[in-house]
């Protein structure tokens, strides 16, 4: 793993490697081929910060998922959440009946995928599962907690491998904690 990375103001240290995140990837898959065996999930993924992971997780499947993918804004400063969001690039297939699987990359206070998830409720699929590659357990507040979870972590902010600081740092390899 590289050493520490400077973006804009702030200092991060690495957290976890790239090994480190691709051998779980590699177990989550594993759980999530188990589950869906002989079926066709929709598999949803929510822009912009699970791009990385999505296409990591699902070349680890062997179902034969179909892939969206869906943008939602919250509103807050860019290191902590806010609870208001809003759905900006909606869904173009119909869910009624489906198999749904939502892919984050990080859930926190869960108000973001909380709120999609209430919305698509509404349209009657036959399951929803949460896969979130991070989840800080310390920091959740909302109603739907991740069915799959690649790491539990504490409530450190954190960047790399599709999140982003200030809209940087998503291309990293690994993941950096911020250095206090
Ligand atoms: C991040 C992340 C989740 C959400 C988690 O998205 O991808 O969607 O925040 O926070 P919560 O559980 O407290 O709601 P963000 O809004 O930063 O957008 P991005 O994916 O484009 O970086």
């Amino acid at each position: 793993m590289e050493g520490i990375v400077k973006i804009k103001d702030k200092e991060f240290v690495p957290y976890i490697s790239e090994i480190d995140i691709q051998k779980r990837i590699v177990e989550v898959a594993a759980e999530v081929n188990r589950d869906y065996h002989g079926k066709s999930p929709l598999m949803i993924v929510v822009l912009n910060g699970a791009f990385m992971f999505a296409a990591d997780l699902v070349r680890n499947l062997h179902i034969e998922p179909e892939i969206q993918f869906i943008r939602i804004s919250t509103y807050g400063n860019s290191m902590s959440s806010s609870k208001d969001a809003q759905l900006l690039l909606g869904l173009e297939v119909d869910v009624e009946g489906r198999d749904i699987i939502l892919i984050e990359d990080i859930v926190e206070t869960g108000y973001t995928v909380g709120y999609f998830i209430d919305e698509v409720q509404k349209l009657a699929p036959s399951s929803i599962k949460l896969v979130s590659l991070l989840y800080k357990p310390e920091k959740f507040k909302g109603s739907y907690p991740p069915d799959y979870i690649g790491f539990e972590i504490p409530g450190a902010f954190v960047v790399g491998y599709g999140l982003d600081y200030a809209q940087q740092g998503r291309e990293l390899r690994s993941i950096y904690q911020l250095k206090e």
